[in-house]
């Protein structure tokens, strides 16, 4: 290597980062176990940490760089193997928990066939176990397309407006917002996003039914659209969704479990799965989603949601998140 460059070591797409490591070394500033990777003599990759500190004259200045490579090709391949093992527990989970959730209307189903074959005589009483069945059969098929991902939209995003799409929507539901005595107030600003309409779409449909089961016995649905800029990126132009309700509010310990899977409170209607599903469009399109809630007075719940005008979608498509991994991540 004497009198070699030191980009010899150095896997070609990562030269530029030698360029990063040594203006922070002239700087007199010090490298700690860097994580990256370096080619051996034999041309194979080796995954090494780095440390490096700058070596300086009797002036103090920098004049050269001391490196220490550690080799921890072995501590990558256990991570690795304990990444997959919590993967397989958590599809364990996932399959117990499906499993579970399907089997309590299943149940009902069977007991209810058998009551009709039972009744079969009483044409009134088979008329009503059938009718409860296909209430259980519905809730299987909720819960099947909600894990399964059946609502993911396979087709390419188109730029859409957000307040129209919204209160595109709001016509499906606006029966029920009548029935329930619940005023709408609207304050929307024309504007527009590039995303998977049918995604958008299914996540403000499961916010608004979320708002309208809270309100049992009425009250105000407020829907706000705007232009704004991201929370922790002021640079990134997007628009912002208020879904707000004036229903029950979520108590502090509930708001916790807020995005996990099967998180419900309405025992035999919810599966629980609406707001997780909702974040991961949300994410997936690289916008974020928050929730504010209050039990008391004035009591209520707003979601504000953020979606860059220029989703990532088509170009760099982040990873949805799977049931997998959201069941690893909540241990
Ligand atoms: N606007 C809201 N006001 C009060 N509580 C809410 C609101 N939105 C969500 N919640 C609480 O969060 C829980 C989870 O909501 P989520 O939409 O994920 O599931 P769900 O509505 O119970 O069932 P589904 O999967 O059928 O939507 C709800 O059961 C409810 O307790
Ligand atoms: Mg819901």
């Amino acid at each position: 290597m004497i009198g070699r460059s030191i980009l010899t070591i150095i896997p070609p797409e990562l030269h530029r980062d030698e360029d990063m490591i040594l203006s922070k070394i002239r700087s007199g500033e010090k490298i700690d176990h860097f994580e990256t990777v370096r080619v051996a003599k034999s041309g194979e990759r080796i995954e090494v940490s780095i440390s490096i500190s700058p070596v300086r004259d009797e002036n103090g200045q920098v004049v050269g760089a001391a490196k220490i490579a550690r080799d921890i090709r072995e501590n990558k391949k256990i991570e690795r193997t304990l990444r997959t093992t919590e993967k397989l527990a958590a599809a364990g989970r996932l399959a117990a928990t499906v499993a579970h959730e399907i089997n309590n209307p299943l149940e009902a189903v069977a007991n209810l066939v058998y009551l009709a074959k039972r009744d079969l005589p009483n044409s009134e009483k088979v008329a009503s176990h059938l009718s409860s069945a296909k209430q259980e059969l519905n809730r299987v098929v909720h819960i099947t397309r909600q894990t399964l991902g059946f609502y993911r939209d396979t087709s390419s995003p188109v730029r859409f407006n957000v307040a129209t799409t919204l209160d595109d929507l709001l016509g499906l539901y606006d029966r029920r917002f009548e029935t329930r005595n619940v005023k709408v107030i609207r304050q929307y600003e024309d504007a527009e996003v590039v995303a998977l309409a049918g995604e958008i779409r299914q996540a403000f449909s499961n916010l608004l039914t979320n708002a309208l089961d809270a309100m049992p016995s009425g009250g105000t649905l407020w829907l706000k659209v705007y232009k704004s800029r991201e929370w922790k990126n002021a640079q990134a132009l997007g628009v912002r969704i208020v879904i707000a309700d004036s229903g029950t509010g979520i108590s502090v310990e509930h708001k916790q479990n807020l995005f996990q899977p099967f998180f419900t409170t309405k025992a035999d209607v919810g599966t629980g799965l609406g707001l997780w599903i909702t974040r991961g469009i949300i994410e997936k399109h690289g916008g974020f989603i928050r929730a504010k809630s209050s039990t008391g007075e004035k009591h209520g719940t707003a979601f504000s949601i953020f979606l860059p005008c220029n989703t990532q979608q088509g170009k760099k498509q982040s990873q949805p998140r799977t049931l997998a991994d959201e069941l690893v991540a909540g241990d």
